[in-house]
């Protein structure tokens, strides 16, 4: 394990997903390399009000020095090689057409480079994709990430944790991702009969 998390921010709705995951990485004592797209900087704008965004602000409170942020644009940075271990990716949410650049094989931004890197190095690639309807295109793009090997995470919460909150709604999804990174958390999501 090297506790080194990638994490991308693209331009679909749900940017409080976003905010959480990083929270909880930070919490569990992981480093984060974050890259956020220009549309992810729009929504973390219009859904949360992050006009200005550093790991500063993203967390609120926290150790903020865990988080490092890359340019979009930046395919020089660490996370474009696979030389630089990493104990997977999560693209938190994920749009559309950045599902469609990750199944194509782009690679021309820093978020499609290092999930391309984190699926060739065989490092779990967690895809938060939240767009409904879908149609064959999704679900042909979704298809082909997931015989690639990586792991297609709907933002789509469950209810049997008895929400009551927002929060309670964004802590279910991101449990899942937790999980699937295999990052340590204490959220009462489980299902208990
Ligand atoms: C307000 C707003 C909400 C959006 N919500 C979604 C969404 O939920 N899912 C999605 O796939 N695209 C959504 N989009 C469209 C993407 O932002 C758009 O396709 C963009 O090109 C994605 O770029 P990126 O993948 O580089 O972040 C939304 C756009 C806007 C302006």
């Amino acid at each position: 394990m090297t506790g080194q998390i990638v994490m991308g921010i693209t331009g679909a709705s749900g940017a409080a997903y976003a905010r959480r995951l990083i929270e909880l990485l930070v919490r569990a004592g992981r480093g984060v390399h974050l890259v956020i797209s220009p549309a992810g900087r729009q929504l973390l704008a219009d859904e949360l009000g992050l006009t200005e965004v550093t790991p500063r602000s993203l967390l609120g409170g926290g150790d903020a020095g865990r988080v490092k942020l890359y340019p979009h644009d930046d395919l020089a940075a660490v996370i474009s090689s696979g030389s630089f271990r990493t104990d997977g990716m999560a693209v938190c949410p994920c749009s559309s057409n950045t599902l469609a650049a990750i199944a194509s094989g782009l690679a021309d931004n820093l978020i499609t480079r290092a999930a391309h890197v984190t699926l060739k190095e065989r490092r779990p690639l967690v895809l938060v994709t939240r767009e409904t309807p879908l149609s064959p295109i999704e679900i042909e793009n979704m298809a082909g990430l997931s015989r690639a090997g990586a792991i297609l995470c709907p933002a789509s919460p469950g209810f049997y944790h008895h929400p009551r909150t927002i929060e309670d709604l964004v802590d279910f999804v991101v449990a899942k991702v937790l999980d699937l990174l295999g990052v340590e958390h204490d959220l009462k999501t489980r299902y208990t009969p």
